[in-house]
This record gives C-alpha cells, structure tokens and sequence, in this order.
C-alpha cells in the first residue's frame, strides 16, 4: 500500500510489506519509511502457524489461505493499517540456480557504457538460458561484469570500453509453484507487488556488508527446509533450497523417543543435543509426560540429531556451497531461522565445517518488535532490503515473476524494471528501447 503526497508537499511515510510463507508459521512484516529513498523502519511483524505448507511448498490452498489471513490480520491489528499488497517469499524443493554468459560489442572506438548496453548484455546472457518447459525464471541476477577482459566490474555504467561481457544467475522455479502463491496471496486479499526467492532474502536479511563483499555462505535453518546463498563481491553466487529443516529433527527425536511430536519439539528445544561430552550434559535423558516416565541414553540421542545435521550439511549443504564455484569464503557460515537457535549447534557445524560459524539475527533486530526480532524472522525482514536493494538498483534482481502471468499493465515490479526485461526475454528478441518508453508512458497515463 503506498500514500501519496498531499498538495502542501508533505510525504505521507510509505508503507513496505512483506510476506514469508514458511513451513512453520507465516510472518507478515510491515515497514514504514519517509520517502522514496528513506530508511525503512520495521513497525510491525504479524505472524500464524502456517497450515497447507509442507517442505516449503503449498500443499492445501484453503489452509494456506487461512494462515495468510491470521498472518495479515495479525499484522493490520499491530500497525493500525489496511494493508493491500506484499513482496512474498517462498521456496520449494524445485528451485534451480543456474549460470550463463552474455557479451555486447560497444564499437569499435572506446565508449562508455550506457543503460541500454546494460539491457543489452543481460539481454544476450538470458537467450543462452534453457529454460525446460513448465518452469519460469524468477529471478535475473548479475554476477559479475567484465569490461575489456577485466573481471570484477561493480557497475559498468559511464565506464568506457569497447566489450562489455556478464555473468548472469538466473533462479528457475515450476510455474505451478509460482501461481500457487500467487493465488493463495490474493485470495487472502493482498495483491502480489514482487516475489523473492526465500534464500536470497535472508541472505539480504542476515549478512554484513563485509561479510557479503569477503564471502560468506548463509544457511536459513527453516522448519522444512534450509535455504543455502553463497555471496561474494556483494552479489549471489548460488541460491539453492534443500528440503530438509529443523522439522526432521523433531520427528528424529519423536521416533526414537517414541513420543508424540509436540513434546518432541518441546525436548528439542530444552535440551542441548550439540555439545555433546560437556560436564554439565546428564547421562539420561529423563522426563514425565501423560504420566509414563521416560528415561534414554542422552548419548544414544544426540548421536541420532547429530548423524541428521551432518548428513545434512556436510553432505547436501556443502554441495550446493562448492556449486557457487568460489574457492575461498573468509566470512564462513552464518546460520539463522528457528533451528540455528538449537543450544551448540553454531560449535558444532564449525567442527564438522571446518569453517567459522555465527548464528545471526536479522540486521534490523535492534528495531523490530521484541519477541519477534529472533532468528526466525531473518527471511522476513530480509524481504524489505530486498525491495529497498531493488529500487536503488533495478539491475540488482531483476524480478521476472510478472511476465508469466501478467497482461494488465497497471501491474509492474518497482520501477517497472522487471517488465522492461521481461518484454526483452518474452520473444528472445531485442530488446526495444523505443518499446521501453512507450511501456513506460503506458504506465504513467
Ligand atoms: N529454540 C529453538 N531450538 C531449536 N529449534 C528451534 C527453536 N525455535 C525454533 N526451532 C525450530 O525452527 C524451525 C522453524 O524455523 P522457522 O520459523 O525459521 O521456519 P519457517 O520459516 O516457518 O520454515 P521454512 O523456512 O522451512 O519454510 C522448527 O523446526 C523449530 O522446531
Ligand atoms: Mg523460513
């Protein structure tokens, strides 16, 4: 939802939305900032058990839709506002990261590079994406640009070359996926202003500046599942979802245990199962529940969680990090979501890593809501620098969500970016700088 300006020439402040649908609970989170280009203040977070959402996908419509509308309702009793429309992250086990090149000639004599040679060039790398049929790119990211063989390139824009080359990631998900979300969005009432990737906002969510400029790789430890980014230079190198979370976990203390989910989560999270061998670590693991005393070897326990967390990491994780191509990562792993909230869990993946580890907050904890600023709510918060990154560069992540579905023109990613390339990437033709602008009148009258 966005004000406009009154005739005194007052700016109304501007509200932001985001929407996480996650595994375990849907979180609604609203900022507000003064301006175009203002700092957002996170001023609320509404959040509900997510129902119909298993391993990250929507499985039941009617559930889904359901816990949107707690979530929203949580969030418009939070801030006092009527909200209308949401930046939404998601995930599935069916997302693709993939890389290509692009290259344009800029002449023969030395010039600088404008705008359009920038539309040009992600132009040229998005024709060499083989995109299979019933999936859609959803996200189109520059990696690096070269210029004249010379790599690393922050922002070619005004720099004179004669050759301007790219390397592009662009996020492939089903299309199925995406519309689930979508109708889902809108029948809980909000309209869909952007969609993200859930990896890629929390990365944005949890990582430093210097720990996404050095390299680092981010891991949200969801409840179905984990998203992996591995940033280097500021930019993604890899986004990548495995269908494994701290809900497995639960179920691995369930059935050894032999008792009912709930109160496996509940021992989850009370007793320490990482730092196994400590002195204050009982032998037993003893506890009462529905009047039957249990008592279990702690050792026998921890060897169970532990054998799932390494399998997971060492083996699945780690695959998608050396996927990002990246030799070294001096800002090593930092975990977030609810299950990097596990007692030693940061110890031990340091162990079995080899590698620094630190669980993070959001970056914006400091002024979000209390109870509501832990490391479950990276993804969320995450999604407004997402929307804030995205207006201050268009070129950044190029959203392509809209094309697939979109054929009112009212309906444009921020700064109608998306559609611009989108218009490009549709025929595999040029892009049309003429059709550019007469878009963009389309969209101002
Ligand atoms: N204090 C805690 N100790 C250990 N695990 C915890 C703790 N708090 C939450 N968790 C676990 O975190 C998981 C939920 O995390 P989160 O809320 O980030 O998931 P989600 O975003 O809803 O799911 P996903 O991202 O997979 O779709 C659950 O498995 C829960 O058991
Ligand atoms: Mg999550």
């Amino acid at each position: 939802m966005k004000k406009t300006s009154s005739s005194s020439g007052y700016r109304d402040p501007e509200v932001l939305v985001g929407l996480d649908l996650g595994t375990s609970k849907v979180t609604v989170v609203v900022a507000e900032r003064e301006g175009p280009s203002g700092e957002a203040q996170i001023i609320g977070i509404g959040q509900a058990p997510s129902r119909g959402i298993r391993k990250g996908l929507i499985v039941n419509i009617d559930q889904t839709v359901k816990s949107l509308r707690h979530a929203i309702e949580d969030a418009e009793n939070m801030v006092g506002l009527e909200l209308t429309e949401a930046t939404v992250s998601f995930s599935g086990s069916d997302v693709q990261s993939v890389k290509t090149r692009g290259m344009v000639s800029l002449g023969r004599a030395p010039r600088p590079v404008m705008q359009i040679d920038i539309e040009r060039v992600i132009e040229s790398a998005q024709a060499n994406v083989s995109v299979p049929s019933g999936k859609m790119i959803l996200h189109t990211i520059p990696v690096e640009y070269s210029l004249d063989g010379n790599s690393g390139i922050d922002d070619p824009l005004g720099m004179t070359a004669m050759r301007l080359d790219i390397e592009l990631e662009s996020v492939i998900v089903p299309v199925a996926m995406v519309q689930n979300v979508r109708n889902c969005v809108e029948r809980a009432r909000l309209d869909v202003s952007g969609l993200v990737i859930k990896p890629l906002a929390s990365a944005l969510g949890a990582l430093t500046p210097e720990e996404s400029v050095v390299g680092a790789s981010v891991v949200d430890i969801g409840g179905g599942t984990c998203g992996v980014a591995v940033f280097m230079e500021g930019r993604p190198k890899h986004l990548a979802v495995v269908s494994v979370g701290g809900d497995h976990i639960t179920n691995d203390v369930s059935t050894v245990l032999k008792i009912p989910i709930n109160k496996a989560e509940e021992i989850k999270k009370e007793v320490d199962l990482f730092s196994e061998g400590t002195p204050d670590q009982p032998e037993n693991l003893e506890f009462d529940h529905m009047g039957r005393n249990y008592s279990y070897s702690m050792s026998e326990l921890t060897d169970i969680v532990q054998c799932r967390v390494e399998e997971l990491f060492a083996v699945l994780i780690k695959n998608e990090i050396s996927e990002a191509g990246v030799a070294m990562l001096p800002g090593g792993l930092v975990i977030t979501g609810g299950g990097s909230k596990s007692a030693g869990i940061d110890h031990y993946l340091s162990r079995i890593m080899n590698t620094p580890v630190r669980v993070a907050l959001p970056l914006d904890s400091g002024r979000m809501p209390p109870n509501r600023n832990g490391a479950e709510y990276t993804c969320a918060a995450g999604i407004i620098r997402y929307v804030l990154e995205q207006e201050r560069d268009p070129f950044r992540f190029i959203d392509n969500s809209f094309d697939s579905f979109v054929s009112d023109s009212s309906i444009a990613s921020p700064m109608g970016i998306g559609k611009i390339m989108n218009s490009a990437g549709r025929g595999g033709g040029r892009f049309s700088f003429v059709q550019s602008i007469i878009n963009l009148f389309k969209e101002l009258f």
